[in-house]
């Protein structure tokens, strides 16, 4: 008999839809991915040259992720031995969930969740439970509670992505509290949001944060992510999943001098919040759209049955947004990212021109 295994896996493959990134509409106003372009240019080409001048990539940067660790130490204030990196805080949920999960591990997570995520999930045939937004796109903390005795591993996104949710601080520390199996919160959205776990991790052991670089800092295209987690689950990651040199030397020494300028990142995302209020008052004057209140760098509404003729009136224009279509009762759910004031200010005009 012919040993088709590999033929078989191709296959399964193949039927795989797995994570649908934004279309690439050349030169658009990029508003689909929660990108961050308040930090400056000059932010980034600075730390990317400085990082250029003191690398020698034709070695190998040993010592160098344990650099960068303790410089993300002192920016969380967390000791060293609980944090561990990776190639964008994607691959730190795609380690975890590889290694710690299977077809016997439930998760519980939220409908939506980051999309991410669910995909890997699904590839790896672990069972998940989502618990829906409802129609005020906000989440119950009690549904939480009811079904946590009958999963494993608890999920969310805190911000959340794409609703820009978040549970109240108390609340969702009662969640962590209650919960025994393992828990990943993600923080990308952290610093946009009102307050993070990350204290929480040195008082419980089975709780895991995650944070990136990318959307504060404005360092996506570096790809570098983080987590902070109890001393011996760090020692493993760090020891066994992530050996010997996860990424690369131009991301350790960006990211050291990308950390020591946070003041930068900080006022980045003052301005940003700034700016979502804008866009959020803005168009929620229109009564054509419904716009729920976001944590996160972006903001999400529901243009009902226009969806599709707003997205594409604006992709016409060069602006590009990200078309959810339906989530839950909303039916035409859109998600529009914080740009700078000129950003938004042109996503905006278009709009009223649209509508108005
Ligand atoms: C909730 C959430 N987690 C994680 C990520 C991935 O971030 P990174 O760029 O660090 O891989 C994203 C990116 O969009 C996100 O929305």
């Amino acid at each position: 008999m012919k040993n088709d295994w590999f033929e078989k896996k191709v296959k399964e493959f193949s039927l795989i839809v797995g994570y649908q990134k934004p279309e690439l509409i050349s030169d658009a106003l990029k508003l689909d991915s929660n990108e961050n372009y308040v930090i400056s240019k000059k932010f980034q080409q600075d730390i990317i040259s400085n990082a250029q001048k003191i690398s020698d990539v034709r070695e190998y940067p040993l010592g160098g992720i344990e650099r960068l660790i303790d410089q993300l130490s002192k920016f969380l204030q967390i000791p060293s031995s609980m944090i561990g990196v990776g190639n964008g805080s994607d691959q730190i949920l795609d380690l975890i969930l590889s290694n710690f999960a299977s077809k016997e591990t439930k998760v519980l997570t939220s409908n939506p969740t980051f999309g991410f995520f669910e995909e890997r999930c699904k590839l790896y045939s672990i069972p998940m439970t989502a618990i829906p937004f409802s129609s005020d796109m906000t989440l119950d903390i009690q549904e939480f509670s009811n079904q946590s005795k009958d999963n494993d591993i608890l999920y969310l996104d805190s911000p959340n992505n794409p609703t820009g949710f978040q549970f109240k601080k108390n609340d969702l520390q009662k969640l962590v509290t209650s919960f025994d199996g393992m828990i990943i919160i993600d923080e990308a959205y952290g610093e946009f949001g009102d307050y993070s776990l990350a204290d929480m991790v040195k008082s419980q052991e089975n709780l895991i944060v995650v944070q990136t670089l990318s959307k504060s800092f404005g360092l996506a295209g570096l790809r570098l992510g983080y987590f902070i987690a109890n001393k011996k689950f760090t020692d493993g990651f760090n020891r066994v999943l992530q050996y010997p040199y996860p990424v690369s030397t131009l991301t350790i020494e960006s990211g050291i001098l990308a950390l020591k300028q946070s003041d930068q990142m900080k006022d980045a995302v003052e301005i940003i919040k700034e700016e979502r209020q804008r866009i959020i008052e803005n168009i929620r004057k229109y009564d054509a759209f419904e716009v729920f209140d976001s944590k996160a760098n972006f903001v999400l509404f529901d243009a009902h049955g226009s969806y599709k003729r707003i997205y594409d009136a604006l992709a016409e224009q060069g602006i590009s947004i990200r078309k959810l279509g339906k989530i839950g009762k909303h039916e035409g759910c859109l998600r529009v990212t914080v740009g700078t004031k000129e950003m938004n200010s042109k996503f905006l005009l278009a709009i009223r021109d649209l509508l108005g």
